[in-house]
């Protein structure tokens, strides 16, 4: 390159960043954010990336802001500045707090205020970056999904604050008695943006994609100018081959996931046990109403059940529990219409009562079940919360569970928690909003259908077992327990649980050979034991509340020791992070609930901006001031400091400059006949030589197995077209496994050619060259924004969003990934056709499918999925290319690329 070329380069960079700047009203640029979630055998771990560039000529406060649910640990913190890495360091609590206080006695930190909302708790950090300097934060957290309803749920949070270029969700799911539903719902998922999320499935292994465009992340239903605000729920079920439940293992550690689904249900006798006092006067009792009315409609005829409303007073609907007959449960309809609230709260006299009632109406081979509901602390009767706690533990007396529900935070939540955890049970918040009769009404379908009663669990050979004993094991739940494999002289690992069932003792054995049962796959190493840590930490932490004394210290002990060894941020743990410079040092807590309130009143008294519901994680001194070290020359040049611009002295047209474009990029020199623009006569598929080649495309479908069908193609072929959006990819095969070289054309003037050697790109004025290993690059104008990453480029073109890999393991070649396009915008091409869904016909011969109204022949094949970097090997039903295109082939011929 001339001088002149030179500074013509650095003058376009210039005003690139200018013009960005202006544009976007901003001086920071989060130039990439990427979720990417791995669920294995249930155990989630998420790694949050976010990259941001101070876009202007002086130091400035960068801030790291993001949610995560409220069950997970964080495990690991990194920010990367100017090639320096800065690691969280998980210490114990009062360890960290000590150190911090220190360094806040000597003016150098300041403090840090932690909170927890209704699904999530907030994740915040700041670091002060030089000018035109970069940083990446890098958050992973884990967390083992716990079944509810039948199914798991990741819940994934996304508000990066601003439309970011570069923005990514990937969650990839492994789970090995295979997936037996997929579905992502959430705010993501509506509208306009549901065309960005992407969901393939392959037997054991399922793929979530939401790649929206920056346009798309502005125009959802809560998105704005500041870009994604909302989540996505990814949720599944896996298959359950064995009643005795899946057993998985690695490195000594194993766990057994068990819910036998083949049993009858067991009736219920439950008591509800309402707070009527006046605190839950107005939407509180209406709520509650309201949901006490489609519960008693859910109850099945043979379960039996009582109602006790209290404040001062314990009132009960009949002295005793009655079937749920029709007639008597529209009688208890009229019962709860008529609650009105007033008075003070007894809880001692009113859970005494209902314990009195079970135990009177004892049925035998039935689950009997405690439901309390209360929004506030005792302030009759009864007062002492301990006196409480002992009184109902010993009229309980371990025969069946207690569960509380508190409602809103005035009542003392650790006073529930204790009062259930003791008597079997769970407690569990319902927040004031308007969807509490739901919360209320879904908490009761968790423990509507109990399935078995007395679990008990055995394991030989094992050691450090998680809770083995369940009281009550419910449809649509599951009881997991992990541990240590001690004794590897066994041949055969043996599980066995015994419980009563609605007739009788039943009995599960499983006994695999323990050369059958350790995992190899590489991803799962550490990851039996990480989840065993977890739920250790989980379940101890639960059993300290309901312990005392030396035994107390020892299960905090424990606890702490292994949130230490395993990193986890846990209520005993906090991650020091130890920042560069003068900013030094900042603590992340886990927040616990309740305590937050106080937090958040105090915050409110100090009139904090805007951080009263949320972990506010900001350190002193971060003003943003100039700190010249951080001044690095490779950090000034911006994004595009790889990009290469072309320029002629003379002004050529834009026909002159695309031919000197094709001719200059190493791709074929085409005949006279260049499109120039994209005329769309020529689009017109040419009939040419016969097919060469054949490719195998794997099609996601409607359902659980995937399609795939070869394409025998001619040389160069029509890959997607849409006419609407002026667009079409081609690709040109030389190659056995892929293509050689795929063009894009958008509306007429932007030209897009990628081989495996290089990319170029012509945008109607210049040519942009891009070479495979140059880094992270970003290139955008307006409707196009390339991004480069290892081995693949993600285009951009209005709302179409296709990533081509650059496969180099077997062989060089290019394959395209569509992760967006428009779902009713009529596409055409070898990739356009949509989703297709088919039926398996059942009882043939050889496996029949009804696709499209035709019966077709199958077989199962196994295929190299090349739209993931790693190629995946994967099954699908191989079925005949015209079935599902409907077309002929020589409809997706072309001359030229
Ligand atoms: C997500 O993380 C996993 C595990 O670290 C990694 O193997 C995978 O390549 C990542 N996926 C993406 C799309 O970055
Ligand atoms: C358990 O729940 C599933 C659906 O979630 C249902 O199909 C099944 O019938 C239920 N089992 C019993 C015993 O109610």
């Amino acid at each position: 390159m001339d001088k002149a070329a030179l500074r013509l380069t650095f003058f376009g960079l210039l005003f690139t960043c200018v013009n960005l700047a202006a544009k976007k009203k901003q001086d920071i640029d989060i130039y990439s954010f990427h979720i990417n979630s791995t669920i294995t055998s249930r155990y989630a771990t998420t790694v949050i990336t976010s990259r941001v560039a101070n876009l202007l000529t002086q130091s400035q406060e960068v801030h790291f802001e993001v949610k995560i649910p409220k069950n997970a640990f964080i495990s690991r913190f990194r920010m990367t500045i100017d090639g320096n890495t800065y690691d969280g360091v998980v210490k114990e609590k009062e360890e960290a707090q000590r150190e911090y206080s220190e360094a806040v006695s000597r003016g150098e930190s300041a403090g840090l205020v932690s909170a927890v909302g209704r699904t999530f708790e907030d994740f915040k950090t700041s670091v002060t970056v030089a000018a035109l300097s970069k940083v990446t934060f890098e958050l992973t957290y884990e967390e083992l999904l716990k079944r509810r309803l039948g199914k798991y749920e990741l819940l994934i949070n996304a508000q990066p604050m601003q439309p970011v270029a570069d923005f990514k969700i990937d969650v990839h799911i492994h789970e090995n008695p295979g997936i037996s539903f997929l579905e992502v719902k959430g705010g993501l998922n509506t509208k306009d943006l549901a065309n960005a999320v992407t969901t393939f499935r392959a037997d054991k292994d399922a793929w979530v994609k939401f790649y929206p465009t920056r346009d798309q992340q502005t125009k959802c239903d809560d998105c704005s100018e500041n870009g994604l605000n909302g989540n996505l729920i990814i949720m599944y079920d896996v298959e359950r081959l064995k009643q005795s439940g899946d057993l998985e293992a690695s490195e000594g550690y194993f766990v057994h996931y068990f819910a036998p689904t083949d049993i009858q249900r067991i009736p219920k006798n439950v008591v509800f046990i309402i707070d009527k006092s006046g605190s839950m006067s107005g939407k509180k009792i209406e709520q509650t109403r309201l949901a006490m009315l489609r519960i008693l409609s859910d109850l099945a005829e043979d379960d039996h059940f009582g109602l006790i409303t209290f404040n001062a007073y314990i009132q009960t609907w009949k002295p005793e529990l009655l079937k749920a007959t029709e007639g008597d449960v529209e009688e208890a309809k009229t019962f709860v219409k008529r609650i009105t609230s007033g008075g003070s709260t007894d809880i001692n006299a009113a859970v005494l009562k209902a314990v009195d009632m079970i135990n009177k109406h004892h049925q035998e081979g039935s689950a009997s079940i405690l439901i309390l509901l209360t929004d506030g602390n005792p302030t009759t009767g009864e007062t002492d919360l301990v006196k409480i706690q002992k009184n109902v533990k010993k009229a309980i007396d371990g025969k069946f569970p207690l569960y509380c529900l508190g409602f809103g935070f005035d009542v003392s939540f650790e006073f529930l928690e204790k009062l259930s955890l003791e008597n079997n049970g769970v407690a569990r918040r319902i927040y004031e909003e308007s969807d509490a009769d739901q919360q209320l009404q879904g908490f009761y379908e968790e423990v509507a259908t109990p399935l078995l009663t007395d679990v008990h669990l055995n394991y030989q050979g094992v050691a450090n077992l998680t809770q083995t004993t369940f009281s009550q094991y419910y449809n649509g739940s599951e009881i997991v327990v992990a541990g240590q494999i001690t004794d590897n002289s066994l041949e055969s690992f043996t599980t066995e649980v015994i419980a009563l069932s609605k007739s009788n003792k039943v009995a599960y054995h499983n006994n695999v050979p323990t050369d059958e049962l350790n995992s190899d796959r590489p991803e799962h190493e550490n990851l039996i034991k990480r989840l065993w840590a977890f739920l250790t930490v989980k379940q101890l932490l639960e059993k300290e509340v309901t312990l005392q004394g030396q035994e107390k210290d020892n299960a905090k002990k424990e606890a702490l020791d292994l949130s230490l060894k395993y990193k986890f941020v846990t209520p005993l743990t906090s991650m020091v992070v130890t920042k560069p410079q003068d900013e030094e040092m900042q603590i992340a807590h886990k927040p616990k609930e309740g305590e937050e309130r106080q937090t958040k009143r105090a915050s409110r008294r100090k009139s904090r901006p805007k951080y009263d519901s949320s972990l506010s994680y900001r350190p002193f001194g971060s003003s943003g001031g100039p700190s010249a070290s951080f001044l690095d020359d490779s950090s000034v040049r911006h994004l595009d400091s790889s990009v290469r611009l072309l320029k002629e002295n003379r002004n050529p047209t834009r026909k002159e400059k695309f031919l000197k474009f094709i001719s200059s990029s190493s791709f074929t020199v085409f005949r006279d006949n260049v499109r120039a623009r994209l005329p769309r006569t020529t689009q017109k598929p040419v009939t040419t030589s016969p097919p060469l080649k054949s490719i195998r495309i794997l099609k996601s479908s409607g359902n659980a197995k995937p399609l795939c069908y070869d394409v025998p193609l001619a040389q160069k072929v029509r890959l997607l077209q849409n006419d609407v959006s002026e667009f079409f990819i081609n690709g040109q095969l030389d190659s056995e496994n892929g293509f050689s070289q795929i063009a894009f054309h958008y509306k007429t003037h932007h030209h897009l050619l990628l081989s495996t050697s290089e990319i170029s790109y012509f945008d109607g004025q210049d040519t942009v060259k891009f070479s495979w290993d140059q880094g992270l690059t970003h290139h955008e104008t307006e409707h196009v924004s390339l991004i480069l990453r290892s081995n693949e480029m993600d285009v951009t073109m209005g709302n179409i969003r296709v990533v081509i890999l650059l496969h180099k393991k077997d062989e060089v070649f290019l394959w395209p990934a569509v992760w967006q396009q428009p779902k009713d915008a009529g596409f055409t091409g070898i990739l356009g056709e949509a989703d297709i869904s088919y039926e398996e016909i059942p009882g043939s011969q050889t496996p029949t499918l009804k696709l499209k109204d035709k019966e077709v022949k199958t077989s199962w094949v196994m295929v190299k999925d090349y739209r993931f970097s790693f190629a995946p090997v994967i099954g699908c039903w191989l079925v005949p290319f015209q079935v599902v295109a409907q077309r002929e082939l020589s409809d997706f011929t072309v001359t030229q690329l």
